[in-house]
């Protein structure tokens, strides 16, 4: 029962989260786009009122006329529209999700038997679990002290991105180093998201309360906080689709399993930001095609990078046939404890990613997913059902058919 209220509970929040973070993106896109579409106002009347800059938009069966001021609007109504609650229960939902997932049940998934540094390899489930909240808070930190060092009124932002993306390499090859490679994927995309909700939180809506305030008290607001929420938007701007890349990428071992996963990593999110820039110049009405050919390039790279090398099955070309039978035999051996209509691994109410390998039919209905999660040592998960050099090598040689 325990188990089936935590995947219920599980499905809950992911609905939730991905309806926020739909929200979310969703404006932030929005707002991208409106932005960098405003022409100056074409008649007398917004010249006059100070408007920097307007869009027409035709949506919905309506006429919308948006108008942009900086920071001195003749009057500023009290019901003005805010948006942070989409960003903070992103955030919320998905620290929540990953506590349910992942910090759960740390040594399933946290720790990480094959990490070169010995302290990493010895960790308990806790420490793992501290380990990885500490990622995020201090690559928070460490992220946000880099923008006010570097670029403290956003006159260096140039050097700043190239920073963070030299920080964003080093991230993806600590996090492989540390935990197994799924949790390192979704960890360095949470620690992007943590980056982008606290830029919300600690930046971009503080300073505009402020701007907020001082109008109100019939002040000029100080401009340095409009630059410093822009910097930090510009950088969550480029975050998103990287981040959506790191948070799917979960259900997709190939990309996080193999020995280049920190470069796979790494250019899929140079990848996701080349592409993001492609539509933010679009808006400005350039159309400049090099930068979804790099995209493309960059994700060609990575298919070459984690496309599975010829497997050892010619080198045992001379043995007898790998048969079914014997392929079943492992299967039941060191799989259907947890891949199984009814799971008897402590933890598992139903069978992990819908895998159920009871029969010799589902066996052969997963014979390349069984093949490619074998070789590349991401199951059985953490190795906890002791699979041996051999029976790697057996699954290796089959067929899969
Ligand atoms: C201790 C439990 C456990 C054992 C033992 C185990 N698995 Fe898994 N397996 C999981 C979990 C949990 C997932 C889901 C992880 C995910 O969502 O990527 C999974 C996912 C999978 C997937 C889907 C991977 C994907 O890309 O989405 C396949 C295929 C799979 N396992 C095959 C196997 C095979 C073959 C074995 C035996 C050699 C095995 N598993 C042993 C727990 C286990």
């Amino acid at each position: 029962m325990e188990g089936f209220l935590l995947e219920y509970g599980n499905l809950l929040l992911r609905w939730l989260h991905v309806i926020a973070a739909i929200a979310w993106i969703g404006e932030s896109i929005y707002f991208v786009m409106l932005d960098l579409s405003l022409h100056p106002p074409r008649n007398e009347h917004g010249k006059k009122l100070g408007v920097f800059g307007e869009m027409w938009a035709v949506h919905g069966g309506g006429f919308y006329h948006n108008q942009k001021y900086l920071t001195n609007p003749a009057e500023l109504p009290d019901d003005l529209h805010w948006a942070f609650w989409k960003a903070y229960s992103t955030w919320l939902s998905g620290f929540a999700l990953f506590a349910l997932m992942y910090l759960s049940k740390p040594t399933f998934y946290l720790v990480n038997p094959a990490s070169p540094w010995a302290w990493a390899t010895g960790m308990s489930g806790t420490q793992a679990s501290i380990v990885a909240v500490a990622f995020l808070v201090v690559g928070y930190i460490a992220y946000s002290r880099m923008c006010r060092l570097i670029s403290p009124t956003m006159n260096r932002d140039g050097l700043l991105s190239l920073a963070v993306g030299v920080m964003m390499v080093f991230v993806a090859w600590l996090s492989i180093q540390i935990f197994p490679g799924r949790a390192a994927f979704l960890i360095t995309g949470a620690l992007m998201a943590t980056c982008m909700s606290a830029n919300v939180f600690f930046w971009i809506i503080p300073g505009q309360r402020r701007m907020v305030k001082a109008l109100k008290a019939g002040q000029t607001p100080d401009p340095l906080d409009g630059k410093l929420g822009k910097q930090r938007s510009v950088h969550n701007t480029y975050f998103t689709l990287p981040v959506v890349f790191l948070m799917l990428s979960n259900h997709y071992s190939f990309t996080y399993t193999g020995e280049y996963a920190w470069i796979i990593m790494s250019l899929f999110i140079f990848a996701g930001a080349v592409i993001r820039q492609y539509f933010v110049l679009r808006h400005t009405g350039r159309n400049d095609l090099r930068f979804p050919a790099a995209g493309i390039i960059l994700l060609a790279v990575i298919g070459w990078l984690a496309a599975p090398s010829g497997t050892p099955a010619q080198a045992g070309g001379e043995q007898a046939a790998v048969t079914l039978e014997q392929v079943q035999g492992i299967v039941t051996a060191r799989c259907t404890e947890c891949h199984s209509a009814k799971p008897t691994y402590a933890g598992f109410s139903a069978a992990p990613a819908g895998v159920m390998l009871d029969t010799a039919d589902e066996v052969l209905l997963h014979a390349q997913q069984i093949k490619t999660v074998v070789a590349n040592q991401y199951m059985p998960l953490a190795n906890l059902t002791q699979m041996s050099d051999e029976e790697r090598a057996v699954i290796a040689a089959w067929s899969g058919q």
